[in-house]
């Protein structure tokens, strides 16, 4: 890892060679001090890169980048976002509040997505006014008008079509095929937005695909995007033409490798779509999640142990599978690297949380750099799908974070208290 440059995958580095990791300017080792390990730590420079990287690319037409909350969903971060252009795409009630919190201009710019939209869901959203409504399923568009009817407001909608794509990624992340719960058959689509149509508390406003995540190929995008554009010319033949074409998210990140060009990236995968969808006069929407978040923000976690078992090395961090369950979950890798490099070779250690789980693990296997119990490890490209899928289990309050914005560090979220952790309950 050398010094960041535009399209350096990570905003983490050694300033010099052999001096400790920094994000940005900040050392982590003084970060790790004053707010106490285990600390997420994000880069707003970069977040902010990779949005301006996509609104770059698309720069040509009409478009509005929509940044998917649940892949990273920090106030603070959802603010910065709203403050450089960004639309976000939703998937919850809760999710609505945050944007309302963090940033209420950004209501108009709010796409709400995700399966199973409840009635005060769907109630707040429309007296919120976002730009539309990405209904699952017909019972939910049926639900939609219900509501809009009551309310008297009209809901615009997108449906939101299975293209019936593969895409290679882990199977619990993949969305696209008709096996899936989400979306609506493509083959269906046409019939209902013409039934749509009849009713005035409806507009057809768009159509929105998700074939999956953690994609790092842009043909599925491009061919996903000749099934919709298939569709907008059988729907402009009926009359019924949309004002929004919505092409997921998705885009994956290099969890393997420094060298990755993400500009690079994020042109092919913007040329797909837009090669695809021709001439379409329309907004073009996208939801990128992951490729904003995932490689600006680290766990920082400090060794509490070192365990020998037979032939094994088990490096303990204070760090666990609550705080980032995605190696757990997903068989997901992360590199991990120590913060203050110590001399001496690499050798296979098993790096593992307090969490009494065998699949507390963040490595297996793993040849790392010589580390001692109170050292500092960086665990990488832990922006997204991190803090968001976090839990409390083992009665583990969550981490702190922490945004760095050039040269300093601001508190976003405070490490949580026992008291934070028993407040709901009632005995
Ligand atoms: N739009 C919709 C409708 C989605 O369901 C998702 C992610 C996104 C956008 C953003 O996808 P992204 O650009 O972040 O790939 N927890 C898993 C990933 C789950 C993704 C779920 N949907 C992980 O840690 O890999």
């Amino acid at each position: 890892m050398t010094q960041t440059s535009p399209s350096s995958p990570r905003p983490f580095h050694q300033p010099q060679q052999g001096s400790a990791l920094h994000c940005g300017k900040v050392s982590l080792e003084s970060l790790a001090k004053s707010h106490g390990t285990p600390l997420y730590v994000y880069s707003a420079d970069q977040i902010l890169e990779r949005l301006g990287l996509f609104q770059q690319a698309l720069a040509g037409r009409e478009h509005l980048v929509c940044y998917a909350v649940k892949a990273n969903s920090a106030l603070a971060i959802l603010k910065l976002l709203a403050e450089h252009g960004a639309g976000f795409d939703i998937v919850s009630g809760g999710e609505l509040e945050r944007v309302l919190a963090a940033a209420p201009e950004a209501a108009g710019k709010v796409v709400y997505s995700g399966v199973g939209k409840t009635a005060a869901e769907i109630d707040r959203a429309l007296e919120a006014d976002i730009l539309e409504f990405h209904a699952e399923s017909e019972a939910e568009l049926e639900l939609l008008a219900e509501r809009a009817a009551k309310l008297r407001r009209k809901a615009r909608f997108a449906l939101r079509v299975n293209p019936d794509v593969f895409a290679e990624t882990h199977p619990y992340i993949s969305t696209g095929l008709r096996e899936h719960k989400f979306g609506i058959d493509i083959r269906k689509a046409l019939k209902i937005y013409k039934n749509a149509a009849g009713n005035r508390w409806l507009e057809p406003h768009g159509v929105s695909v998700h074939i999956g995540s953690q994609i790092l190929s842009a043909e599925p995008f491009g061919v996903a995007m000749r099934r919709l554009r298939k569709l907008l010319r059988q729907l402009e033949r009926e009359g019924i033409t949309l004002q929004t074409v919505d092409a997921g998210g998705g885009l994956g990140i290099n969890y393997h490798s420094g060298k990755f060009d993400a500009a690079a990236k994020v042109r092919e995968y913007a040329a797909a779509i837009q090669s695809a969808l021709g001439a379409f006069q329309g907004r073009l929407l996208i939801e990128p999640g992951r490729f904003i978040v995932a490689q600006a923000g680290a766990l920082v976690t400090r060794v509490v142990e070192i365990k020998r078992n037979g032939k094994k090395t088990f490096v303990v961090t204070d760090a666990a599978m609550n705080d980032l369950i995605r190696p757990a979950l997903y068989q997901a890798y992360h590199e991990i690297v120590p913060v203050s490099p110590r001399a001496g070779k690499p050798r296979a250690v098993d790096v593992v949380g307090p969490i009494c789980e065998t699949g507390d693990f963040f490595a297996r296997d793993r040849q790392l750099a010589p580390v001692e119990p109170g050292d500092l490890l960086a665990i990488l490209d832990a922006g997204a799908y991190g803090m968001a899928e976090s839990s409390n289990y083992n009665t583990r309050p969550r981490p702190a974070e922490l945004l760095v914005e050039g040269a300093k560090a601001r508190l976003i979220r405070r490490r949580e208290t026992m008291a934070d952790l028993f407040s709901p309950e009632i005995y």
